[in-house]
This record gives structure tokens, sequence and C-alpha cells, in this order.
């Protein structure tokens, strides 16, 4: 297979698409969300295979609490069993897994399972998996300066120190962000780490997304020219 010249450090990805995936197949939503964990673990191989090192999800948006609680409660059970179907994989393959956003919400069950997924993982070398649930970018970034002050009284905040405060500290800002289904917005997600982000977005809808579909966003990736508000060097 092709050499791709560029592989980008870190790729995030909005998965959408999983209702309509299931509707225009006469099934209920949460079939479309059973088949998007399957998509999840092609793009993590293909993370894994194309050494990615980080490859970050969103999962669970603060505002997807306002859906109907049969399909939110599914989520978080699909979740649940997602953790233990693929812990073995992940530490096999030398995965450290992060799971980022407003964890206190959530049941203890699942809590208690995120925390053993990371402390399991957490030795892990190779990619990166960082999961977001019950995330949204504005959450982000108040709790972010709440604790800036709470820790830093009356001292002015920089750029830098915010990175440090923000739920993804230690992880680089997203080189690529995929966004699936067609819909070409940021929903509430990493709003201050998209500072710099090239974007691509497909009609694929997620449990769609697969191995091939990946390789395609990331040969597009290879083919910009990022300038960072500068002026290339080679340019006439
Ligand atoms: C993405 O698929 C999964 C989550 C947001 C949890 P959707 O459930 O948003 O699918 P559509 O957008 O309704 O098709
Ligand atoms: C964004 O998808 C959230 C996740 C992928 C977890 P949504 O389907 O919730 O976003 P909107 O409502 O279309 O903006
Ligand atoms: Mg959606």
């Amino acid at each position: 297979m092709e050499e791709i010249s560029k592989i980008p450090q870190h790729v995030s990805i909005i998965m959408d698409g999983n209702g309509r995936w299931a509707k225009a197949r006469g099934k209920v939503r949460l079939e479309g969300h059973k088949e998007g964990v399957e998509s999840v673990r092609a793009c993590l191989e293909f993370a894994v295979e194309m050494k990615i090192k980080y490859l970050s999800l969103f999962a669970f948006s603060t505002e997807n609490w306002g859906r109907p609680s049969d399909e939110v409660q599914g989520l978080w059970a699909l979740m649940l069993k997602a953790i233990e179907r693929e812990t073995k994989y992940l530490i096999k393959n030398r995965v450290r897994v992060l799971m980022l956003g407003n964890l206190q919400q959530l049941d203890p069950d699942l809590r208690l399972a995120i925390e053993g997924l990371m402390e399991a993982t957490a030795g892990g070398q190779g990619t990166t998996l960082v999961v977001m649930i019950n995330y949204s970018g504005k959450w982000d970034i108040v709790q972010a300066a709440n604790r800036f002050a709470e820790e830093n009284p009356g001292k002015q905040m920089l750029p830098e120190d915010f990175d440090r405060y923000l739920i993804t500290a230690g992880v680089p800002d997203p080189d690529l962000l995929i966004r699936t289904s067609g819909e070409e917005r940021i929903s509430n997600y990493m709003l201050w780490q998209t500072a710099y982000t090239e974007f691509y977005f497909t009609d694929t809808l997620w449990p769609d997304f697969r191995k091939k579909e990946f390789r395609l966003a990331i040969e597009e990736y290879a083919r910009r020219d990022r300038r960072f508000g500068k002026v290339k060097q080679n340019n006439e």
C-alpha cells in the first residue's frame, strides 16, 4: 500500500451519524451506536498500525444528556461493555487510554471501570486513545479558568497556563479533526485546542467509517499546507 508522507501526531474524531445509519436500516438508534463501537475498534487498529501517537474520540457531549433516557443509558451500557471487552486488546497493543470529561456525573460503576482501564493501560507506550465523555469545550474552558484562579490568586493567566489547566493537559492539540455524517460544525468540542487544527468533513456515517475512510482522511491531511499564520519559506 502507498506510503503516506505526513502522519499527524494527533487525530481527533467527532463520531457522528449513528442514528441516521440505524434509521436508514429501519433499526433503533442504539443499533447504530453498537455498530459505531466496531468503527472505534477499526480506527484504533488503524491508528496503531500507522503509529499515530494520539487518537481522540468525542463519545458523549454534555448536551447529549438531553436525548431520551433509554438512549443515554444505552450509550453508557455500551461503553461499559466495550471497556470490559477491549481491555485485553488494549494492553496487548500497548495502547494507553485516557477518558476525559466531567466524570463526576457518571454512574459509580462506570466510573470505577473507567478508572480501572486507565490504570491498567497507564504504562502503554504506543498510541494514546483519548475518549472524551461528558465533555464540552465551554465546560473545559470554564473549569480551567476557575481552577487557575483558585490556585493562583491575583495572577494573570497566559495561554501556556491555560493549556496546563484544560482537561486535555499533556495531550498535544489535534493536528487533524475529522467529523463524519456530513455535519460541518464543532458542536462545542475542543474549542481552545483546535485553534490551528486542520478540519476534514465526510458524508460517511460513523458506523461506515472504517480503515479505508480513515486512510483517505490521513492522505488528505498529508496534502494540506499548514502555515500557522506565517509565510512559507519557499513561497515566491
Ligand atoms: C453520534 O451519532 C453518537 C453520539 C452523539 C453519541 P448520533 O447519535 O448523533 O447520530 P445522528 O446524528 O442522530 O445520526
Ligand atoms: C456531537 O454530535 C457529539 C458527539 C459526537 C459525541 P451531536 O450529534 O450530538 O451534535 P449535533 O447535535 O449534531 O451538533
Ligand atoms: Mg449526531
